[in-house]
């Protein structure tokens, strides 16, 4: 007899709906999966059959054929399980065999159970949109399922506990949506506090107004400065997450199966450091079944590259084309996926090899050959794309014993948080977020610098030879720094701040 069950594939972010004919059919005992599978799906035969065994069931000794439709779409991992092993019970008469508007989800073990499963949040969340009134989803996920509202989400602990359900015997109760859960307030700041920062208040104020607008941002000075310690502290300065943008986020991090299963939303901002040694496909995503990498899992937060020059240029290069467009698409044969990736960029270097050029106190021992040589490493054109560069020199011994506090993460929160605020309303019913995702149109609307800082605006390209892309930088940076001081006008004290923030050097 032929059947048919509703399950979903992951294709790039989201999901697709798969169906699951199962035929058994008399003849010599076989058990084929066709339909495009991988080898996690091949190895579901194993799996399905010692859990029906294993589930009070019998495996049915006959032809059983399943077929994964659409045929074109690629099935991979192990979230079959489940639907084939309802379909066989169905298509043996084992399960009522009805048409019905259920989705199943779920990896079984040997024994039976249901088993953590990857992108249930995006599945479900289509399963909600395609109209199916309920979802069976593995018991470990039904938190992250529930943050879907709209379906009736059903956890199941086994293969044997939904046969009883399915048979009218026992059912499974439906998993209520914890509301708390979807809060993205009041999440406790990682990181280190910016009060544990001694001196370096240019830096800070520059992470301050970096965070505002959601600008790039590029560190140097010598090695122990606290480069590193100061981009760390951007966790807690960060301002909130809207809530559609902890949706998209924890979708992200649901298909990769990095969501914690104690918290399955994400609340707070992403804050990513890959390592320099991390491969092409770990950093800009890619893999034979395209993984989003790095720059995606940084979305709507913080990508840190530490050491920026030892990245390399390739993976530098890489880096450019997504950051213009806040998407990345990866190619395969026969399909494209596209993953967003919009994040704002912190870079932390050296100033050379040796790590002292332009110390007051240490001598550099680079040569001037090798010191252009390492600042080359780092193309002009992602430099191009960066917005605030700020030196970060020694602390001074003063400094660092000084016992005054400085100013605590909470409160640059706040500032930053009303400076989001006034940014929120400017772009109301666009799909911008922050003042660094303008672009020109929006720069000539909302950037024009008041009638005294005309003067300074038309020196400053002139003396520091800007390219045109840096030239709206600069405006952007300017519009942050007003908003920052809650000024609708952009002012020649808010033009000369940001111009503080271009190179010195590499010009
Ligand atoms: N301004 C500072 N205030 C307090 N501690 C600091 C400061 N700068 C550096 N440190 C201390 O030195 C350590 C190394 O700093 P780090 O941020 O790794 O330097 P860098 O990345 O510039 O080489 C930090 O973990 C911290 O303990
Ligand atoms: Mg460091």
């Amino acid at each position: 007899m032929l059947t048919k069950v509703k399950t979903c594939a992951i294709v790039g972010l989201e999901g697709a709906i798969v169906e699951v004919e199962v035929d058994i059919s008399p003849g010599l005992p076989a058990f084929n999966i066709v339909g495009l599978p991988d080898t996690a799906v091949q190895e579901a035969r194993e799996r399905v059959r010692a859990a029906i065994r294993n589930s009070g069931c019998e495996f049915p000794v006959r032809r059983i054929t399943v077929n994964l439709a659409p045929a074109d779409l690629k099935k991979e991992g192990p979230a079959y399980d489940l639907p084939i092993a309802v379909g066989i019970l169905k298509s043996s008469g084992q399960l009522p065999s009805e048409e019905d508007t259920h989705l199943y989800l779920g990896e079984l073990s040997l024994d039976g159970g249901v088993r953590h499963t990857r992108g249930i949040l995006p599945m479900v969340a289509l399963a909600r949109d395609e109209g199916f009134a309920q979802v069976f989803v593995p018991s470990a996920d039904a938190r992250e399922a529930a943050l879907v509202e709209g379906t009736t989400i059903r956890p199941v602990e086994s293969l044997e506990g939904l046969v009883a359900h399915l048979r009218g015997e026992q059912a499974i109760q439906p998993h209520q949506m914890d509301d708390s859960l979807l809060s993205t307030e009041g999440a406790a700041p990682r990181g280190p506090d910016l009060s544990h920062v001694k001196g370096q208040e240019h830096a800070k104020r520059a992470l301050e107004v970096a965070a505002s607008g959601g600008h790039n941002l590029i560190m140097t000075g010598p090695p122990g400065s606290g480069k590193t310690l100061l981009a760390r502290t951007l966790p807690s300065i960060l301002p909130t997450m809207a809530p559609e943008e902890a949706l998209e986020a924890t979708k992200i991090y649901s298909i990769t199966g990095l969501l914690p299963s104690d918290q399955p939303f994400i609340r707070q901002r992403p804050f990513r450091s890959p390592h320099y040694t991390t491969s092409h496909a770990g950093l800009v995503g890619g893999g034979r079944t395209p993984r989003p990498g790095e720059i995606t899992l940084a979305h709507r937060g913080v990508l840190f590259l530490d050491e920026l020059p030892e990245f390399g240029h390739t993976a530098l290069e890489s880096l450019r084309q997504p950051m213009e467009d806040h998407v990345v698409t990866i190619s395969r044969a026969q399909w494209n996926v596209t993953f967003p990736c919009n994040f704002m960029l912190v870079g932390a270097m050296n100033p050379c090899p040796c790590g002292y050029y332009g110390d007051p106190k240490k001598e550099c021992s680079c040569s001037p050959s090798m010191v252009s040589k390492y600042q080359r490493r780092i193309s002009g054109p992602l430099m191009d794309r960066m917005d605030v560069f700020v030196e970060v020199p020694s602390v001074e011994y003063e400094k660092l014993v000084d016992s005054d506090q400085g100013e605590g993460s909470a409160s640059v929160q706040k500032r930053v948080e009303a400076a989001r605020e006034v940014q929120r309303v400017r772009f109301q019913g666009s799909s911008m977020a922050s003042n660094a995702e303008m672009g020109p149109a929006e720069v000539w609307e909302f950037c024009q610098v008041d009638e005294g800082a005309q003067g300074l605006l038309q020196a400053a390209m002139n003396q520091l030879n800007l390219s045109a892309r840096a030239f709206h930088r600069v405006l952007k940076l300017s519009r942050t720094i007003a908003d920052l001081a809650g000024s609708d006008s952009i002012n020649i004290a808010h033009l000369a701040e940001a111009l503080q923030y271009r190179p010195r050097w590499m010009e």
